[in-house]
């Protein structure tokens, strides 16, 4: 038996969470809208088309604020063909995913689905293909009252009042070469800046969210940021950061500890973001939006794999089928994700439905929750509160990770990930929640948590996310192989806690004052 403890003290906090840490994405990507969210002709379907099915999984999941309409497919899209008349819209290729767009599904009815999940609606806009007045312009006919040109085009097409749309993304991975009209640092860093300045000015209450790297892994990471932030400092608020955990290697230890370079790469944009406030003696800080995290591999390489030939519509792409493993090292990225509460205050699941999607479907067909289902939708529940610093006394181990894009075959060190990964919220009702994954996966482990300032502690709920095989996976035959269990021999004593995690587990314990 391993054994760990795990020092609390509930006037040490690292931060607030922010409602916007738990959100997710939807792209116009496979069958992530279309056979997804808006399936008209399903059974479950209501009169917009969107279906129910779906959206009660949505609500269970918990996304807080959701980004659209991409992703790669925001970087030749161009918003005007997804307003209006229906059948009056075009029909285009979509050079991302090589696939044809019918557009029957656009940023209208996006705006009305968030509104029926109870979510709020984060919009890209396209710096890839597009200029900096269609930014506006687009800004412009969402959140524009009415009176001109624009803002009456919205009201014509049957939304009087304005989306009121406050968080937009300057872009997509304009670093990447996959990139539509991908970008230099600098180029970027202008147009980004350029239009920030016309987007603010048709409406002053938005938050605006520069392009980070698509990785941590690509060559410009660091530099890139540096540079974007120099052009773009006075005009946004937030920097992007994308990451996606894979085990192309089949090496588990090092695929959970790869969640553990998620806390570095946040580390190191806090750093770049706030050096470069140092160079302008600014108190200004820029907050960190994950606008992309995950476990993604399966289908990602050979790029083949994401592509069907012959521009399909709504082709099945990127369903990736997640399994026990991959839950676990998802749960990592969750603790990671909480841990850095203090500036990581927005962050997206990609993605939502089918598509790299906690929820699957299947077209004409039912609906089921995948493995990664369930740490999302107990960090949504429980995860809101003051994030605690954890002192955490473990054993640790040492990994190479094993993370290429594109040509580069990049492997990094991890020398020392403690096999337990830990983080601790004090909840508004003075209870605690500690997310605890055990990344030994031999081993049982011992864990004694002394969480001071709470009083006597009681146990309201413990679940445990495991199973003998790694590889096990839910499926629409099968839709609940793996959930959460209850956890057994949880004891208490006053303020201590004592836990025995089961090897390779994600363990959630909900805990009261007596
Ligand atoms: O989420 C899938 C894709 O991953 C997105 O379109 C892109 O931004 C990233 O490379």
């Amino acid at each position: 038996m391993r054994r760990a403890t795990v020092l609390l003290d509930k006037a040490f906090t690292v931060g607030r969470t922010d409602p916007r840490l738990f959100g997710g994405f939807i792209e116009h990507l496979g069958r992530s809208i279309y056979g997804g969210i808006y399936e008209p002709g399903h059974p479950t379907a209501d009169s917009r088309g969107f279906r129910r099915d779906v959206l009660d999984l949505i609500r269970e999941l918990g996304p807080t604020i959701v980004r659209y309409p991409g992703g790669n497919f925001v970087s030749s899209y161009n918003w005007e063909d997804g307003v209006g008349p229906t059948e009056q819209r075009p029909r285009r290729l979509d050079y991302a995913w090589m696939s044809t767009e019918p557009n029957s599904f656009g940023t209208n009815e996006f705006i009305d689905w968030c509104r029926v999940a109870g979510i709020e609606p984060m919009l890209a806009v396209n710096l890839g293909t597009r200029d900096p007045q269609d930014a506006g312009y687009f800004v412009e006919y969402c959140n524009h009252p009415g009176g001109t040109a624009l803002a009456d085009l919205r009201r014509s097409h049957g939304w009087e009042q304005p989306h009121d749309v406050k968080f937009w993304c300057l872009g997509n991975e304009m670093d990447a070469p996959w990139q539509t009209g991908a970008k230099t640092a600098d180029e970027y860093g202008r147009i980004a800046t350029e239009a920030a300045k016309i987007m603010r000015w048709t409406d002053q209450r938005i938050e605006l969210a520069a392009c980070g790297s698509s990785g941590r892994n690509m060559p410009t990471f660091a530099a890139w940021e540096d540079t974007v932030l120099q052009h773009t400092f006075d005009h946004v608020e937030w920097i992007s950061l994308h990451t996606y955990l894979n085990n192309y290697r089949d090496d588990t230890p090092a695929f959970l500890a790869s969640a553990d370079l998620m806390d570095l790469f946040i580390e190191e944009v806090v750093a770049i973001a706030d050096a470069v406030a140092a160079k302008r003696r600014s108190r200004k800080r820029i907050m960190l939006s994950f606008d992309e995290w995950n476990v993604w591999y399966r289908t990602r390489r050979p790029p083949e794999s994401r592509v069907k030939p012959g521009w399909p519509v709504a082709p099945p792409i990127l369903e990736e089928i997640y399994t026990m493993e991959d839950a676990l090292a998802f749960g990592g990225a969750v603790i990671s994700l909480l841990n850095h509460a203090d500036r990581v205050r927005c962050a997206c699941l990609a993605q939502l439905v089918n598509v790299i999607a906690p929820i699957m479907t299947e077209t004409g067909g039912p609906a089921w929750r995948q493995t990664i289902f369930y740490p999302f939708a107990q960090m949504s529940r429980f995860g809101r509160g003051d994030v605690l610093r954890s002192r955490i006394e473990c054993e640790t181990y040492a990994s190479s990770y094993y993370d290429p894009r594109g040509e580069l075959e990049n492997v990094y060190a991890i020398p020392a990930a403690p096999y337990l990964k830990l983080a601790a919220v004090a909840n508004d009702n003075g209870g605690l929640s500690l997310f605890a994954l055990n990344r030994d996966l031999r081993e049982e482990m011992a864990v004694t948590v002394t969480a001071r300032g709470f009083g006597d502690l009681t146990v309201a709920e413990a679940t445990v996310l495991a199973d003998g095989d790694l590889k096990a996976a839910n499926t629409r035959d099968a839709p609940e192989r793996i959930r959460p269990a209850s956890l057994d021999g949880v004891r208490v004593d006053g303020d201590t806690l004592v836990l025995t995690l089961p090897p390779a587990s994600w363990n959630v314990v909900r805990l009261a004052n007596a």
